[in-house]
């Protein structure tokens, strides 16, 4: 059971349930030397949390960072850093009748076959999306690493919501527009569309998924360890692991069954001394090493499986098929607050492989 451990020089420990006393997160190998807050950590939360919008969950979390060790003076130390979240809105209550009767398309089941029913099952812990709060709070310190170290820039917004596809923007839209609408999207007319069919939805008792895409900028060539720790491999198991993803593709992905090489290949152009592409089709990588273009992949979520609409369900204790109509407060589409946690597993990963490749020294600077 060491499911909670990612990263092989930035590391990132996950721990916390929905409706434990906190969620937070232990960054093992960050640098000595960057300049981190609280209020670094802050932002990115603040992007993620709960009973934001009408979109989303009502529970109302303040989701206020402490920064429990790992810097001094400001800045970091070399030592792991531990930051959390206390947990304040839980409803408990809601959960007990699922101890017997599993959400369809939930962990319910599943968890508690593997975990012998010891698993805490309330708000969906360690099932929750909640958890990926401590994806965030790991994922700011790698982008402020980033950042700062090598320009990097990450940029991820909702491309598709319920069908509905955002066309039309440029990245400067993305960069501008994406945390000004709820729904998170490049362009505010899709925008808007897309709010009014998460309304309609909710009020069906139903629930929407989506696409998140995530552009990195400045990404250098020659990160990646292949074959097993490619750049790619390693985006992909991380995307995969924030709950509800089902999909990934990279550049032109699953389109490119249908292309022909032709159409598919990059074709190298020599532009300031960088051997670099005029499209981007292998989505900035190629043999599992980044190729100097932007990184560019997108993330399928799937409609969020807790649904106010009357469902069938088995009732272990009963010994029958029951009606189920899901307790408590939940995201109509988890696709919105989905957007910063992309943004934060393309972080980790990417520190993790700058590191790894000698991109990123571990101090940053030094003070006598
Ligand atoms: C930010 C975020 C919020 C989520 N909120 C909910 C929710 O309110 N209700 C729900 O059923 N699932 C929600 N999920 C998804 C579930 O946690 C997930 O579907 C469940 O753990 C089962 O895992 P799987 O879908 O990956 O198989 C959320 C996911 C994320 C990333």
């Amino acid at each position: 059971m060491t499911g909670n451990i990612v990263g092989e020089r930035f590391v990132l420990v996950s721990f916390g349930e929905s409706h434990g006393k906190c969620v937070g997160a232990v960054v093992e190998g960050c640098p000595a030397g960057l300049k981190l807050s609280e209020e670094d950590i802050q932002k990115d939360l603040d992007l993620r949390k709960p009973g934001q919008s009408i979109v989303t969950t009502q529970r109302k979390e303040g989701d206020v960072v402490e920064i429990m060790s790992g810097t001094f003076r400001g800045y970091t130390t070399g030592a792991p850093i531990m930051a959390m979240v206390r947990n304040e809105d839980q409803k408990s209550r809601d959960y007990e009748s699922l101890v017997s009767t599993p959400r369809p398309g939930h962990a319910d089941a599943t968890s508690k076959q593997k975990y012998g029913g010891f698993n805490d099952y309330r708000g969906g812990g360690r099932f929750s999306g909640r958890i990926t709060a401590t994806f965030v709070m790991g994922g700011a310190i790698a982008k402020k690493l980033l950042s700062e170290t090598l320009g990097i820039e990450i940029i991820a917004y909702t491309s598709e919501l319920g069908g509905l596809r955002a066309e039309k923007f440029t990245l400067d839209d993305a960069r501008r527009n994406r945390y000004s609408n709820e729904v998170r999207s490049p362009n505010p007319i899709a925008a808007e569309e897309m709010r009014k069919k998460v309304i309609e939805m909710r009020g069906k008792g139903d629930s929407l998924g989506g696409v998140v895409e995530c552009v990195a900028l400045n990404v250098p060539a020659g990160l990646g360890e292949p074959v097993f720790g490619s750049l790619d491999s390693d985006l992909a198991r991380m995307a995969l692991s924030i709950p509800a993803v089902k999909g990934v593709e990279f550049g032109s992905g699953f389109a490119s069954t249908r292309m022909t090489g032709t159409q598919n290949n990059d074709l190298f152009r020599m532009r300031d001394g960088r051997l670099l592409s005029d499209t981007n089709n292998a989505g900035g990588v190629l043999g599992g090493i980044s190729s100097g273009m932007p990184l560019l992949y997108r993330v399928a979520f799937k409609p969020a499986a807790s649904i106010a609409a009357r469902q069938r369900t088995y009732d272990t204790a009963k010994g029958e098929e029951v009606d189920l109509v899901v307790p408590g407060r939940h995201d109509p589409t988890v696709v919105p607050r989905a957007v910063p946690v992309v943004e934060s597993v393309t972080a980790l990963v990417l520190a993790d492989h700058a590191i790894r490749g000698g991109f990123i020294t571990p101090v940053l600077k030094r003070v006598d």
